[in-house]
């Protein structure tokens, strides 16, 4: 009968095991795409000048959408449209009017 349950313990113990880490690796994953649009900001917006007029302001998502455009029509080749809507989204939600 012990040996039974040892064997039990020896199947199940490994699956709760293996079942654990999912919720992990999905915040990872999360805080990883957070830290790659951090640099991406750093990269894409401190290539002609500081960040610190951005820093100095609070944005509205449009407000942070027109200026993002308005800087990558300096440059098109620079930031894509994608980067664009990615880095918009950032600095509205790290620098939040209100
Ligand atoms: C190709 C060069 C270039 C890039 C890349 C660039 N900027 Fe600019 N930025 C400028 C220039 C030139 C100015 C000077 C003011 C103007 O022309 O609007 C400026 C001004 C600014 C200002 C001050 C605007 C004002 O009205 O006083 C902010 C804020 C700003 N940029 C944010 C950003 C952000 C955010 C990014 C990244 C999405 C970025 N910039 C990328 C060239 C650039």
């Amino acid at each position: 009968m012990r040996a039974h349950l040892s064997i039990l313990f020896v199947l199940i113990l490994p699956a709760a095991l293996a079942a654990e880490p999912a919720p992990e690796a999905t915040n990872a994953s999360d805080e990883k795409a957070a830290v790659d649009v951090a640099q991406l900001y750093e990269t894409k917006c401190a290539k002609c000048h500081e960040l610190t007029p951005v820093a100095e302001r609070t944005y509205t998502p449009d407000e942070a959408t027109n200026l993002v455009n308005e800087m990558q029509a300096k440059d098109t080749q620079w930031i894509s449209d994608e980067e664009a809507t990615q880095i918009a989204t950032y600095i509205a939600e790290k620098y939040p009017k209100g």
